[in-house]
Formats: C-alpha cells, structure tokens, sequence
C-alpha cells in the first residue's frame, strides 16, 4: 500500500504536501514526491528512500506554487528507484499523476500504448499507464479524461491528477482503495488516509467506491459511476494524528495482526488464475529445474525461520522433497552441503537482515539456485535471488511479525503446491481441494479475530506469568515455536515450546501449580495423545489453554479454557492456530504495561551479525 496527498488553495502546497505524506509514512517509505504547478508548468520531485530525502532535495531544488500532488511509495510493480516513485506524468510533462493500488491489467494497456501511440515509458511501474491514458483522452476537460481512462483500467486504485492546462483543478478517483477529501475554508485536500491531513482539517469527505472527485479550491463534486452528483455528509474527525495512523487501534500490532485476512487474501488470490493454477510470475523454476534438485534448505531468522518449519512440512508433504530448514546464523557455519543442485529458499520480511543475507550469498557462491519469500519490494535479499516471492503483506512497522508470518506460511504453501503440481506428486482433486481450503483462510482468520475479546480475557487473568510453555505435535509443534516467539519478544517472559512427546524427557521437572500452558492440538491423528500430554502436565498443577478445532469439545474435560480454530484440514491449520497466540501475547503485553511496537532491545530488521 502507499501513500497519496493533494492539495489546493493558497498554502504553499509543498510544505503541506511533506507534512501529509510524513503522517503517510506508515503506508510505505521505500520512495516518495511531489508535483506541484508551479510558474505555468506542472514540476515534479521523486526520489528513492525515505521521505526525508525527498525533502532534502527540496530545499534546494524547491517548487512554489498552491496546487500539488505528493505519493510516499510501497512497491509491488517495479524496485524502489528515483525513476519508478510517484508522481509519474505523461510524455509532455504537464499531467501528473499518483496511485495507491494495482492496475491489474496495466501490461494490456502499456502494450497498447507502446505499439499504437509510440509511448517510451519512463519506469517499470503499473500507475505510468494512467498519466499516458488520462493524456490520450484530454481534449481539455481533465475531469472527463480522467473519466474515460478509468474505463479502461482494472483494479485497486485510488489516484490524484493534476494538469497544466487545469491548473485550478484536482480530480482524484477511488475503486478499491481508501480516498478521503479534506474540507477547508478556500483550500481542499485529498488523502489516502485521515492522518495526512488532520494538522489543516477534521472535516472530511469519505469517498466511496466508484466515485469521482473534482476539487476546486473553494469546491469540491463527487460524482458516481454513472456520472451523478452524490451528496455526502461531513465527516468529523474525533481522533488525534497519531491514534489515526493505527486507524484506531492504540498500537501497530494489534493492527497488523488484524490486517491479517487482507494480507492472506491479497498474497492468495493475485496468484490464483479463474481455474485455481497457481501463477507465480516471480518464480522462473521449471520441471527440469525441479528435477535438478536433490536438496533444499529453507533459511530464515526468528518469525520467519517459524514459517520456514511450516513450509518444510509443507514442501514434503505435498511435493514429496526432503526440506532442511536452518536459522540462518547457523547455516553459514556449518559448512553445509550446498552445490547446483539445491534449492535455497530465503524467508525474510524485511529482505534486509544480514544473518540471512550472508547466508544466501553463501549459498549462491556455492551454486544454489536462489528462492526467496520477501515482503519488500527491491530488498537486498529479493535483489540477490533468482527468484522472488513478494508476501504483498503491506508495511509491518510492529517488531513483532504477524500479517508477514501469516503471508509467508502462504507463500510457503504455494511453492510447496506449485512443486508438487511441477512434480506430478499430487492428484488434482487433492490439489483442488488444498486450494478451496486456502480460499477460506481470510474468512476463517476473520471469524478468530471476531472472538478477540474472550482471549482479551484469558490474557487479564494470566499476565503475572513468568514462564509459559507452549506445546504440540506435528506441525502444531512448529506453530507452538511462533507462539514463544510472539509472547517472550513483547511481554519479556521467559516463554518456551516444545514436542510434547518430549516433555517426559525432562521438561515436565519444570511444570508447578499454575504454570501457564498452552497447548496446540490441531491435528486428528494426533489429537488423543495430545489429550494425554495436557493430563500430564495438569496432573502436576499446569493451568493449560488448549487450541482445538471447532466441535473438537472433548479437550474442555481436560484443559483449563479452550480456545477453538475453525474446522480446518489438519496441514493448512499453522495459518489458523497462529492467530490465537499472537492476540494472546498482544493482550498480555499489554496487561504488563509493556511497549507493544517498540519492545525493548529489539530492532525491526537486524542488519548486523
Ligand atoms: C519476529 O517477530 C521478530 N521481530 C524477528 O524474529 C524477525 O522475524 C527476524 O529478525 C527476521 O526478520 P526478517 O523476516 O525481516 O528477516
């Protein structure tokens, strides 16, 4: 997602356009600029990197002027770089444009564009098909440009236009993606979102889907899809700049882990054509790539090392290839057995933490061929890959991974499906069946989120804990790893996972009155002796919350409080039993008065060894 600004009235629309876009940051930072009109021309400054940059350039390089356009980038179409930052214009320079979203069928129209009106597009991205389709219908009325070239274009979007030969005019539009417009006394505003604009207004217009916007500086129309002027409401902002950025909720994380269906969805469905084959245009791995290869390590650190294990399970459970996973820190040191015949999968959020980029340079000077699954667009780990999974999980600005944990078990899945289908390992009505659960994950996710407040509950009564154990078996195991994760990395209590075959292997020496465990029971096969585990360690006094499937009741005999997943084929529940341990460790964390996004000496992206 990205972030888009507008302005017009008497202000210099640069200062106001940097303050929006600073409260925009949280959207995406990896490039950002403006288009101002200024002195008869419509002039643009775009730079790669932070906002900060942007507005360096602009204390010399500065542009006057009181209408203007600014966009702060999250790329999924074309790296971060000076030339793929917004705003982008048309060939004579005087229609500037900026968009959050995707156009879906932007390769169309830029093949359109190229052979029958000669364009040299000047980036990679999808949004510079919009300024050349907005130039080829001007006939001087940018409001019915704009318009026609909507007509053509699909997908998520929401878009700013300003033009040279209109210069009292903003038409911005929204489908899909959020448009507000910001009210003033002889000044107006558009914005992604209301943060950008609360140091000017809190009056606001909600765009909705489909609808047009004309701003004037002292007027603004909203029309319909049929052309129809809308009425609407003011919208009065009750909430302060910094509550906005987290759209309410008091921090990032809890935010981002109920971004999470959004996440699962957008990172599923891009990837899955009308008759359900998956298309993963950045993974270039043929049959006879796949027949070249005797080994796979999956590498990671932390959360992403967690998903790893997932994927492991998954890659060998559907695609029948023997997986090795390794935290990345260890992998470079253990000489490993590397050469042109494995697959080497990096898993990395941020797609810059050096123990997993070492690693894969490691790798790769081996002669394995590089895969990874990477949330940033343009990151040093995508850069350095063969080929490229983006997670499309939008900016995770919490240190602790969720909406990036969640999207990378999907894209694990997927690779692990795309293999097995390569490799002719798995039946069609198996396959079908795989992919029409993993269609159901956003509404299933959405159904645990509902129930937040029984867990809140839970989490009120059980923060004094100092240790906590979370357990399971099979891939439950893997997911009890995240859970730990989750909870000692924001509440700072010394949690632990483990096989709870293993417990009776010395563990359970540990286990007194009230110790809190947690216990993940999501596997048939192995749901009775799971069972058998929570007796155990009740039996010495452990206060357990159980995971279970829904209609699973049985564990209510055993277990203190049971928190259930919906119904779910035992190897895709990882993406569900996930999310009651991250909202558990939320809520305890935060009963322990404990600095949620922030916690104490942990960085979001650890680029050092
Ligand atoms: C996860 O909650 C942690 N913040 C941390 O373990 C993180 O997953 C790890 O540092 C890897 O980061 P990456 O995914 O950006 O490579």
């Amino acid at each position: 997602m990205c972030g888009i600004v507008g302005y017009i009235g008497d202000k210099e629309a640069t200062s106001v356009l940097i303050e929006g876009l600073s409260k925009l940051e949280y959207r995406g930072y990896d490039s950002a600029g403006i288009a101002v009109y200024d002195n008869g021309g419509v002039h643009v400054r775009k730079y790669k990197g932070r906002l900060n940059v942007l507005a360096e350039h602009l204390k010399q390089e500065t542009l006057t002027g009181v209408v203007g356009i600014g966009h702060t980038r999250w790329a999924t179409h074309g790296e971060p770089s000076d030339r793929n930052a917004h705003p982008h214009t048309n060939v004579a320079g005087n229609i500037a444009v900026i968009h959050n979203g995707i156009i879906e069928n932007y390769m169309k129209i830029k093949e359109w564009l190229i052979e029958e009106k000669g364009i040299e597009f000047k980036s990679e991205t999808d949004t510079e098909i919009i300024a050349h389709l907005v130039d080829h219908y001007y006939e001087g009325d940018l409001l019915a440009a704009v318009n026609k070239a909507i007509e053509k274009m699909e997908g998520a979007y929401a878009i700013g236009v300003i033009c040279k030969d209109e210069p009292d005019k903003i038409v911005a539009v929204r489908k899909d993606s959020p448009l507000i417009v910001g009210l003033g006394e002889g000044e107006n505003f558009i914005a992604s979102d209301i943060p950008a604009l609360l140091k000017y207004t809190k009056q606001m217009y909600l765009i909705e889907n489909d609808e047009v916007v004309l701003l004037t500086k002292d007027g603004v129309t909203i029309f319909n899809e049929l052309g129809q002027q809308m009425d609407r409401e003011i919208f009065h902002v009750t909430w302060d700049a910094e509550a906005a950025e987290k759209e309410g909720y008091e921090h990032f994380m809890i935010k981002e882990i109920h971004e999470q269906p959004k996440g699962i969805q957008e990172t599923l469905l891009r990837r899955l054509d009308k008759d359900n084959n998956i298309v993963l245009d950045g993974i270039k791995l043929t049959k006879e790539d796949l027949e070249n290869i005797n080994k796979v390590y999956i590498v990671a650190c932390g959360t992403a090392y967690h998903a790893g294990l997932v994927g492991r399970f998954a890659i060998e459970k559907f695609a029948k290839i023997p997986v090795e996973v390794d935290v990345a820190s260890e992998f470079r040191y253990r000489d490993p057995f590397v050469d042109d015949k494995t697959l080497f999968i990096a898993i990395s959020q941020s797609g810059e933490t050096l123990d997993t980029l070492a690693a894969l340079r490691e790798a790769k000077r081996k002669g394995a061929r590089i895969l990874s699954v990477v949330n940033v667009v343009g990151s040093s780990v995508a850069r350095e890959s063969d080929d490229v999974f983006y997670t499309w999980a939008g900016p995770e600005i919490a240190v602790a991974s969720t909406k990036a944990y969640t999207t990378q078990l999907i894209a694990m899945y997927l690779i692990a499906l795309h293999m097995a289908n390569t490799k002719g390992t798995l039946e069609r009505e198996g396959y079908e069946n795989i992919i029409s659960d993993l269609k159901l994950m956003p509404e299933k996710v959405q159904k645990i989120l509902d129930d937040y407040t029984k867990i809140q509950h839970l989490a009120d009564a059980q923060f004094n804990n100092e240790s906590v154990f979370f357990m399971g078996r099979g891939v439950d195991v893997n997911v009890a790893h995240e859970g730990s994760l989750k909870l000692k990395e924001i509440s700072y209590i010394n949690s632990f996972a483990i096989a709870a075959g293993e417990l009776k292997h010395g563990t359970i020496a540990l286990i007194d009155d009230g110790t809190l465990v947690i216990a993940l029971a999501t596997q048939d096969r192995l749901y009775e002796k799971m069972l058998s585990n929570i007796q155990e360690v009740r039996a010495r006094g452990a206060y357990v919350v159980g995971v279970a499937k829904e209609g699973n009741t049985e564990m209510e005999k055993t277990a203190d409080i049971v928190l259930y997943i919906p119904d779910v084929m035992d190897e895709l529940s990882p993406i569900l039993s996930v999310i009651p341990l991250q909202l558990v460790s939320y809520y305890i964390a935060v009963a322990r008065g404990c600095d949620v996004d922030k916690p104490k000496n942990l960085a979001k992206s650890v680029t050092v060894e």
